[in-house]
Order: C-alpha cells, then sequence, then structure tokens
C-alpha cells in the first residue's frame, strides 16, 4: 500500500489540498490548547512541569506523562471549539460527501469539539467508546483529602471517546453516495453485525511503545479497526492531519489501505517511516482475521481487549 506524510502545519496542508481527496480521516488531534507547542514539548521532554502531567516514577517503571485538560480557562476552552471550526473548515471539503471523520478526544473537551465540528458544516454521529483503563490520579479533593475521605472531584476515567463525523452526503439516498463517492456509511463486522460503538481495548502495548517514542501513542488493533471501519466499502484513503509517530499511517498500511499524514514537530516526523515499516508488521494473524470480518472484530468487542 502507499502513504505518504508531510513535515508541514496541518490547516496550511489540509487548505491545500484538492476538493474530494480523501474518503476518511482517522484522527488524534492536540487539543488546540498548548500541549503541543515547542515550549511545552519542551519541558515534556525535560521532565519538568508544564500542562503535562508527570506522574512519578512507580515500582521503577517510568508512567508516559499525560496532558491534564482540568486546568483549562474559558479563554482556552473557547480556544479548543475555534480550533475545531478551524479544523472542521480545512477538512470538510478535502472529505468527499460521506465521508467520516473519527476525531480523537477527551470526555471533558468532547462537546467543545461537536460543536466546532458542527459549525465547520459536519453532522456529529455520536462517538465510539474506547474502553480502557488510562492513568488515575488527583480525584480527591486537593489539600482535604482526609477531611472528606468519601469524596472524588472527578469518576475514574474508563473510556476514551472517539467522535464521529460525516461530511453530508451529496446524493438523495445513502446508497446513491455510496456508489457514487464511496462514502456515507460504516463497515460492518459482519454481514449480521454493523460497527459497534463500544470497543474494549487495552493500553498501547509496550512492544508498539518500544517501537515508536511518542507521549500519546495509541494502540495498533484499535487504529486498524477504527480505519478498517471508516471505509465502507473497503477502498478509498484515509488522511490523518496530525500523525505523531505515525501509527495511524502504520494501522492503514497494515490493513491495505492509502493514507495520507501530516506532522509539524521535525523529531516526530523524522521517525515517522521506520515507525510505519515496524508498526505495520505487527500482529499479521489478527489483522487477516480483521480483514476477514471475524474473530479479531469479536475481541475487541467481547471485552477480551485489543
Ligand atoms: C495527539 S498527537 C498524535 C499521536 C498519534 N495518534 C500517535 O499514536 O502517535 C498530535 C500530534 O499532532 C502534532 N501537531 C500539533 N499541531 C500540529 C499542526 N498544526 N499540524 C500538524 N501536526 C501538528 C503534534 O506534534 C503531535 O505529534
Amino acid at each position: 500500500m502507499v502513504y505518504e506524510v508531510s513535515h508541514d502545519d496541518a490547516f496550511r496542508w489540509l487548505n491545500a489540498q484538492p476538493e474530494n481527496s480523501f474518503h476518511a480521516c482517522l484522527t488524534d488531534p492536540p487539543y488546540g490548547i498548548n500541549e503541543f507547542t515547542p515550549k511545552e514539548i519542551e519541558k515534556l521532554r525535560k521532565g519538568s512541569g508544564g500542562v503535562w502531567r508527570l506522574p512519578p516514577a512507580i515500582g521503577g517503571n517510568k508512567r508516559a506523562p499525560l496532558p491534564r485538560f482540568t486546568v483549562l480557562s474559558d479563554e482556552q476552552r473557547n480556544h479548543v471549539r475555534e480550533f475545531f471550526r478551524e479544523f472542521g473548515r480545512a477538512l470538510y471539503p478535502t472529505l468527499v460527501p460521506g465521508g467520516h471523520a473519527f476525531v480523537a478526544g477527551t470526555p471533558m473537551l468532547q462537546y467543545l469539539v461537536q460543536d466546532g465540528m458542527a459549525s465547520a458544516g459536519f453532522e456529529v454521529r455520536g462517538a465510539i467508546i474506547r474502553a480502557y483503563r488510562g492513568f488515575r490520579g488527583g480525584d480527591r479533593p486537593k489539600l482535604a483529602e482526609k477531611e472528606f475521605a468519601d469524596v472524588c472531584v472527578t469518576p475514574r476515567g474508563c473510556y476514551e471517546p472517539w467522535m464521529i463525523f460525516r461530511r453530508p452526503i451529496s446524493e438523495k439516498t445513502v446508497a446513491a453516495n455510496l456508489r457514487r463517492w464511496g462514502a456515507g456509511g460504516l463497515r460492518r463486522i459482519s454481514e449480521s453485525q454493523p460497527f459497534f460503538d463500544l470497543i474494549e481495548s487495552a493500553r498501547t502495548p509496550k512492544e508498539e511503545k518500544r517501537i515508536a517514542d511518542h507521549p500519546t501513542l495509541k494502540p495498533q488493533k484499535l487504529l486498524r479497526a477504527l480505519a478498517f471501519a471508516l471505509l465502507p466499502t473497503g477502498e478509498g484513503n484515509v488522511v490523518e492531519p496530525f500523525a505523531g509517530s505515525g501509527s495511524t499511517l502504520a494501522a492503514c498500511e497494515a490493513i491495505g489501505v492509502n493514507s495520507s499524514g501530516v506532522e509539524l514537530d521535525q523529531e516526530n516526523y523524522s521517525r515517522i517511516a521506520q515507525n510505519v515499516e515496524a508498526l505495520s508488521q505487527l500482529y499479521p494473524a489478527w489483522t487477516d482475521e480483521l480483514l476477514g470480518n471475524q474473530a479479531a472484530f469479536r475481541d475487541l468487542f467481547d471485552g477480551t481487549g485489543g
């Protein structure tokens, strides 16, 4: 399969793409706030503070840092909404009518992303819930943990939403749109089962993290299943404007789908080719099952993780 990757700004790059270039978008964006600005990335790489939560080493294993979103001001929240309005506007014309976008998010910011994308013209079509247990922390009232020993400030996060958007179809029916554009629906698990909006997904396996050093690396099995679902006829190409380590491009490569990616950070960009090569070669048997619409999908939906 073919993938291409550009070292560029996603907005500039999308605005330069011809209309109707892609059948789908599978993306894990930054939150338009500041977690991927050079200043914050420098703090992350140094391991000192900033918007990144840097948990202490536990049992000798350093945990992966995560951005904290509870510290956002009103202005930053508006910035998220605007960021996704701009993103939606740039993406919209590049997708064929009926093309879907799956956008990774976080529960607390989901409404802002949906609002921004909707104002750019996308239909909001719910979310796929990736059920997994990320990092737990900060759930007790600060400096009053003993006084309010029975209180948690937020529930323990057990899911990550992948919001579903669709560029409206241009034809009268989904069937006509599928015929014309190869888009408008999602791929079924099997003839008798549609795609589900709940996926059990373990944390990104260590083996994948050893290959691709990125703070928000997503697991291959999840990305492959999502990329597979995004192309209803099994044909077309996928865009990931915030490529990071290249994991989405690797997932597309593994399932035989053409893809295009963009990454702004030079260090991440320079590692993408080697990451795609190594990540795409993992789990060949599982991937064969996925492409055969059978057991691999059941793994993801029956709680055994992926
Ligand atoms: C959440 S990460 C994606 C991680 C990816 N899913 C993975 O598994 O490796 C978002 C990425 O977008 C990049 N980025 C941020 N702003 C960008 C922009 N304007 N254009 C292109 N890439 C950008 C960041 O450098 C970061 O690597």
